[in-house]
């Protein structure tokens, strides 16, 4: 990583390599999106949502756009978890009002034909927003890469679209386990590579995003989302040993223990279904938490939001911990009510 010294000064490297720090730093998971103005403008003149991701220009700036406003500590890449099979040659669209449109793989015939060789190359434009954000950021600013983990992204790969209950994806891996493995090991392979090309580019920190791990029986938790995910943290940490590595395996439940210890990651992203006690007892002496305010209390807003602040803080920032979200930020929320987060969390005396 450029920049060492710099890195390891950032509040949020701090907290992920174990310390608990002076106050709790603070980002959210869908920071830039359609709950500000100034982010609207920016998607409409892009045209599609993919052509926003792939605009290094465009990209930068709503990435920028809630860092000028709120300050945050940490910056996340704007891009999306389906610009990996995007790459993979899978026909990918964003439909207003829809989310995510992708023609299904159901057969195995499906998954021989995607390629994985080319991933790092169509995804150029990415690493040069990312090298274009490392230029631009305030140096007191962490700079988030990310993905999603390979079960997810097999979720929308596999389903043509989200669904509540990820039945075909499961379908699949109940059915023939041996060839949906081979799906998920074609994941693994191409999202190392774009996360090593992001750390090249300049990220200093990755979050994988397991937002469907939650629907998987233990079983097959262990084998689609903490095998894998372990896998792509032992190839980062080979090229990257210091490298600080966020997991975020939404709906997890009691298995966020086994996942935190056997992924080696540094932080565990806490969904707002966690006790935030519980957390604290069986998960933070294994790794920095973050998380977990429902994004609905941030919609709210009030006396309310600041209960459940404190009742977050009082609980975790006795050892390392990062505040955010249980999920990522809704449209419908208020931008003032961000701001009124941010000086919660920054004024927060227990
Ligand atoms: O600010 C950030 O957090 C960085 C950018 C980011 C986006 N998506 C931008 C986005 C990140 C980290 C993601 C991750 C992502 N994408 C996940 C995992 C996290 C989670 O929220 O569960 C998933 C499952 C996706 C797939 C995806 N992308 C869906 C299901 C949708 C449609 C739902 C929606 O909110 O519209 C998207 C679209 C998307 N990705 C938008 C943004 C800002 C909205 C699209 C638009 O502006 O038109």
């Amino acid at each position: 990583m450029n920049d060492v010294t710099g890195t390891k000064a950032k509040r949020l490297i701090r907290a992920l390599n174990g310390e608990a720090t002076d106050r709790a730093p603070i980002w959210l998971m869908r920071q830039a999106g359609r709950y500000l103005p100034e982010y609207r403008k920016v998607r409409a003149e892009a045209g599609s949502f993919l052509d926003l991701c792939y605009t290094p220009a465009l990209a930068e700036e709503v990435t920028l756009q809630p860092i000028r406003r709120y300050g945050f500590d940490a910056s996340i890449l704007f891009s999306d978890i389906l610009v990996v099979p995007d790459a993979l040659g899978q026909k990918v669209a964003f439909r207003e009002g829809e989310g995510p449109v992708l023609d299904p793989i159901t057969r195995a015939e499906q998954i021989d034909e995607l390629d994985g060789s080319a991933v790092v190359e169509r995804l150029q434009p990415v690493y040069e927003t990312v090298r274009r954000l490392k230029a631009s950021l305030p140096t007191e600013t962490a700079l988030i890469g990310f993905a999603g983990a390979p079960w997810t992204v097999a979720t929308y790969m596999v389903g043509g679209r989200g669904s509540a209950d990820q039945a075909a994806a499961k379908l699949w891996a109940y059915r023939a386990p041996d060839e949906f493995q081979k799906l998920i090991d074609l994941l693994v392979g191409a999202t190392i590579s774009h996360l090593v090309a992001q750390v090249e580019a300049g990220a200093e920190v990755i979050q994988i995003f397991d937002t469907w791990a939650g629907s998987l029986p233990e079983a097959q938790f262990r084998r689609f989302s903490i095998e894998p995910t372990r896998a792509i943290v032992k190839a980062l940490r080979a090229r990257f040993p210091d490298l600080p590595v966020i997991g975020f395996p939404r709906g997890a439940g009691a298995l966020a223990i086994d996942y935190t210890r056997e992924t080696g990651i540094s932080g565990v992203s806490l969904d707002t279904g966690v006790s935030v006690g519980w957390a604290r007892e069986a998960l933070q002496p294994l790794a920095c938490l973050q998380g977990n305010l429902d994004p609905l209390l941030l919609v709210a807003g009030g006396d309310e939001m600041r209960r459940a602040v404190g009742n977050i803080l009082g609980t975790l920032e006795g050892g390392p911990f990062i505040f955010n979200l249980g999920h990522g930020i809704v449209p419908q929320t208020p931008p003032d009510h961000v701001a009124e987060l941010v000086e919660t969390v920054r004024g927060w005396k227990g």
